[in-house]
């Protein structure tokens, strides 16, 4: 079933069915005033943080999913009849109400017609303001005059904290106050508290305006707009067709405010709502009087646009796969960026418990932001350089707001992962090979807990860091997780899939030696290298593929003699990438890899599934076969697929790994899927449970960012790299080639790749601006601005 398109020119998904197996979301502002919205205008808003700085509720995990939101209801005030702008939460029957949804980059449009009465929903917030609007615009195509009263609702959360509102009800229900000033709603918690307008952060005041006709009658308390055994279906207040003016103090506050308008046949109104953080004394009034009127609205919008597309025109492709278009041109990237941007607090699966920047998440998903910020993730970058510690470990949670280098504590033993500080070797050199600042090894930053060193030296406290500490096999432990957050191996226990990282690192780090002139460093490297490729070759390979994991007593995980999660797809594909497979080690492991995990909706995480490994270690185990960790299908780790596959010069493989888990090639049947098909999501349920196929846990995944970075720098193939572009593709034999429009260090740069020979990899023969070159490295200093790259494969 098809709910909906891609319109990539607009840049937006376009629901074209709004009963979408589940509400389907998209977010607005930043990560100053953030807000979700769903197709159906549910969702809510936070300053800062989704936790503790929540004022707009949703309340999570009900039926639906997405309750309540920002709605418009109108109603005929003649007929009586009612029904909202977006088609819940009235829900009028389908074949009366029709409904567009156009999800764009922090926007969305929700377009309806019911009884003649066409209305624009435009969901928005505006460039670097604590307000957002909703503009609605109301057409009459009925033929005859109509008059329609529209009212407005939202619900405010109390004490501007999730928690504290949905649980601390003998305190939060008695703080709550709705004033009306000038015409504009002011809600406050805790009303006799001073505020002198200066810092937001759990401020606890809003106000809420609405302009384009006058204010006809405002509803401020949840169960007077709902009434008390009402709901977001029938509110008391719409079915009456009036509000009572009365102004809250205590209970739930809403935003329920009316306007009626007389619509001659064929004429548009158009209604603006602002709602923001503040009073109205400090902010409101200002607010209303700048950006209240309909063109400073639209200017605003446009600026929006225009700032979103920017960052997503870094990057442009044009292939035969059309659905792979969609994703890298648009939604992928845009994905990338609003993980980057959210890391994994605040969906519609995220409540905002997850405050804060998880180690290993935020530096992976910085490597997908890298192509379409640049230089702009600096920051970031530097802020988790400087969550590492002394010892070369990693403070797993980084909170941006008060993080402290040099002043931190670092946690106790047993929370230490093994895998954190090892994504820097993809991510540090992908940023230096971006922006080519080769220099920022060399620069100086402090750890989080005491000293400072250069970021190259920084790598090489983390490689040191599990180097010292391995075990029994010389390999690296696996302490309170590696990448899989349901292995628990201790400081005894080895992990193989971080024996690939450190050997990635190692040799990362060597070759950065090299360009840095640090000889002996290199040779360091190499050496520990050596020692570490002999214990792998001793010990990991099981004949048919690569082992999982070696346990603190000597059980080994993923061989031949463990009957659950007996192969482990991260171990093949991480052996390939890290270069410690042989080359007929490498086609052996991906060969059963394939075999054993493969299915139409991605590669396994491992097979069989666990049912009876002990927890303890093995926390899979907990989970229902089939789903997430254990069997599976973890979209996070499909790219590494994708990468192995194209490091073996499979393209055609690659590409099939990469349809089978891309959310756009399942958008005909996305009844089976069931979350967003135009974005990414955590994990599919795999063959060994009876949800195959359905998807969960979309938008916040490292999935975001390593799709994007496999899709273009592996099977496209254009890999920045500190001299200039490798043109280095791996694409199916049956692509006749494809075009890339790229920024590269403030230049525009054009490629065409041909396969006229029908090939899978392999240049054959590079020009640039016309003149030919050796090899498949484009120099940085032959590119100007507007530079043609040719590529023919053969
Ligand atoms: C989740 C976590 C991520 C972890 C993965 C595998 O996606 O956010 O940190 O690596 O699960 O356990």
């Amino acid at each position: 079933m098809k709910y909906g398109h891609f319109d990539d020119d607009a840049k937006e998904y376009v629901i074209t069915r709004p009963d979408t197996p589940r509400p389907w979301s998209n977010y607005l502002g930043s990560t100053e005033y953030g807000a979700i919205i769903t197709n159906h205008a549910g969702g809510y808003s936070f300053y800062k943080s989704a936790a503790t700085g929540r004022f707009l509720r949703m309340r999570f995990n009900s039926v639906p999913l997405d309750q309540p939101g920002r709605y418009f209801y109108l109603r005929d005030q003649e007929s009586g009849d009612f029904w909202s702008a977006s088609w819940q939460p009235v829900a009028k029957p389908l074949d009366e109400y029709q409904s567009v949804c156009r999800h764009g980059t922090a926007y969305t449009q929700i377009e309806s017609t019911y009884s003649g009465i066409r209305t624009e929903a435009l969901y928005f917030v505006p460039l670097g303001q604590t307000f957002e609007y909703w503009r609605l615009r109301v057409t009459n195509q009925s033929g005859r005059a109509r008059r329609i009263s529209v009212f407005t609702y939202c619900e405010f959360a109390n004490l501007w904290h999730t928690y504290q509102d949905l649980v601390n009800l003998q305190y939060s229900l008695f703080i709550t106050r709705a004033t009306l000033e000038d015409g504009i709603l002011g809600v406050t918690c805790n009303p006799n508290y001073d505020f002198d307008g200066k810092d937001l952060t759990g401020c606890n005041r809003t106000w809420m305006a609405l302009t384009g006709a006058p204010l006809a009658g405002v509803e401020t308390v949840r169960e007077r707009f709902l009434g008390s055994y009402g709901g977001y279906r029938a509110p008391e207040v719409v079915v009456r067709g009036r509000c009572s003016n009365f102004l809250a103090e205590g209970d739930n506050v809403v935003g329920g405010q009316q306007a009626d308008l007389a619509l001659a046949p064929g004429e548009t109104r158009e209604l603006i709502v602002l709602l923001g953080l503040g009073t109205v004394g400090t902010h409101g009034r200002k607010t209303v009087a700048e950006f209240g009127g309909p063109d400073r609205c639209a200017a605003e919008f446009a600026r929006l646009r225009a700032a979103w597309h920017a960052p997503l025109e870094s990057l442009h492709v044009k292939t035969p796969d059309p659905d792979l278009d969609h994703m890298v041109n648009v939604w992928n990237a845009y994905n990338a960026l609003i993980t980057y941007a959210w890391s994994r607090s605040a969906s519609l699966i995220y409540n905002g418990e997850r405050d804060g920047l998880g180690f290993r998440d935020t530096v992976q998903d910085i490597l997908g932001a890298i192509p379409l910020l640049r230089e702009g993730v600096k920051p970031r970058l530097e802020l988790m350089l400087t969550g590492q510690l002394a010892n070369g470990g990693a403070i797993p949670v980084i909170k941006p707001f008060s993080h402290r280098p040099g002043h931190e504590a670092p946690p106790p033993d047993e929370e230490y992962r093994s895998d954190d500080c090892l994504w820097f070797f993809n991510t540090v050199p992908a940023y230096v090979a971006e922006t080519g600042d080769l220099e920022f090894y060399r620069k100086v930053l402090p750890y989080a807990d005491s000293g400072e060193a250069t970021v190259f030296d920084h790598l090489r406290r983390a490689l040191e860091f599990n180097l010292e500490r391995t075990g029994r096999n010389g390999l690296p432990c696996g302490l309170s997780a590696d990448w899989n957050d349901c292995i628990k191996l201790g400081y005894r226990g080895e992990s193989v899939f971080v024996s690939f990282q450190v050997r990635y690192g190692l040799d990362v780090y060597a070759g950065i030696a090299d360009r840095l002139g640090r000889g002996t460093d290199a040779t360091w490297a190499r050496v520990e290298l050596g020692k570490l490729d002999a214990n792998i070759q001793k010990v990991c390979w099981d004949g048919e593929w690569f082992i999982w994991a070696i346990g603190q007593d000597g059980t080994v995980y993923g061989t031949k003699n463990f009957s659950e999660g007996q192969v482990y797809m991260n171990t093949q594909v991480w052996a390939v990438i890290s270069g410690a497979a042989t080359p007929a080690q490498a086609e052996q492991a991906l060969r059963t890899m394939k075999e054993t995990c493969a299915t139409p909706y991605g590669v396994m995480l491992c097979a069989p599934p666990f049912i009876k490994a002990n927890p303890d270690v093995m926390k899979a185990t907990l989970f229902n076969a089939g789903i997430k960790e254990n069997a599976g299908i973890f979209s996070h780790t499909q790219s590494w697929a994708v990468i192995a596959e194209c490091l073996v010069g499979d393209g055609d493989q690659a590409h099939d790994y990469y349809r089978a888990f891309m959310p756009s090639a399942h958008n005909d049947r996305a009844e089976v899927r069931q979350v967003e098909p135009y974005v990414h999501c955590q994990t599919t349920y795999s063959r060994y449970n009876i949800n195959e196929g359905a998807a969960r846990t979309p938008w916040l995944s490292g999935t975001a960012s390593w799709a994007y970075y496999s899709a273009t720098q592996w099977m496209l193939g254009v890999r920045p790299e500190i001299d200039g572009l490798r043109i280095d593709p791996c694409i199916p034999k049956a692509w006749p080639g494809f075009s890339m429009r790229r920024r590269f260090r403030g230049k525009t740069v054009h490629i065409t790749v041909t396969n006229p020979a029908g090939v899978n990899t392999g240049v054959k023969s590079l020009t640039v601006d016309g003149e030919e070159l050796a090899g498949n490295v484009v120099p940085a200093g032959k590119l100007k601005d507007g530079s043609r790259i040719v590529a023919v494969l053969g």
